[in-house]
């Protein structure tokens, strides 16, 4: 039963490890450049269309991703060690983790959310013609993508922790 309950939330929190980071980069490559190169009259209608699915994927599958993980310290038998946070290279490793996904899923919900909503507010009026509007979602679009690096570059750092734990 406990080999069971390991298998299948280790196998969850992989699966939605990788639904995170993996779509982070795939926005990164391939939708925010594609975004960024349309005219800037069609942007508003994709983006109504695209980001309210964006932001409700990346946050479900982040929020999976987290609770699986916290499931995992038990599953892994390990849960205690974190009661001496230096004690032990897991320990380390796995609170180091754990602070930089708590941080990051922080940091998208206090930028990318409230971001994408506004740009959203501003999608309509820019496929109006007004050019102010438009520009102010250009540089929306450019600062979310900031923190579309920061949330891949971050994600990696933490799957080297993950793996730096199973190994410790
Ligand atoms: C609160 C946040 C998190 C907690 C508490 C947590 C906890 C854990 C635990 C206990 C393990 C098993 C380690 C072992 O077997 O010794 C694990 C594995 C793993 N975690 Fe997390 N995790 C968290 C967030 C994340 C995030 C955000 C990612 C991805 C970006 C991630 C990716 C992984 C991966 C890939 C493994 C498998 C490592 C391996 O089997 O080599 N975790 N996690």
């Amino acid at each position: 039963m406990d080999d069971l309950f390991r298998l299948i939330t280790q196998f969850l929190h992989v699966f939605a490890a990788i639904l995170w980071i993996g779509g982070g980069f795939y926005t990164l490559m391939v939708q925010l450049p594609a975004i960024l190169a349309a005219p800037a009259s069609a942007r508003g209608p994709v983006m109504a269309q695209l980001a309210p699915r964006q932001v409700f994927y990346i946050l479900r599958v982040a929020e999976l991703t987290l609770v699986t993980g916290f499931l995992n310290l038990f599953a892994s038998g390990r849960a205690r060690q974190l009661e001496d946070p230096f004690g032990s290279r897991w320990a380390v490793v796995i609170l180091l983790g754990m602070l930089l996904a708590i941080g990051l899923y922080v940091l998208i919900r206090s930028t990318v959310v409230p971001w994408t909503q506004r740009t959203l507010m501003l999608g309509p009026k820019a496929a109006a013609g007004d050019a102010e509007a438009a520009a102010e979602a250009g540089r929306i679009i450019k600062r979310i993508r900031t923190v579309g690096r920061v949330q891949v570059g971050i994600g990696t750092l933490i799957i080297f922790t993950m793996v730096a734990a199973r190994l410790s």
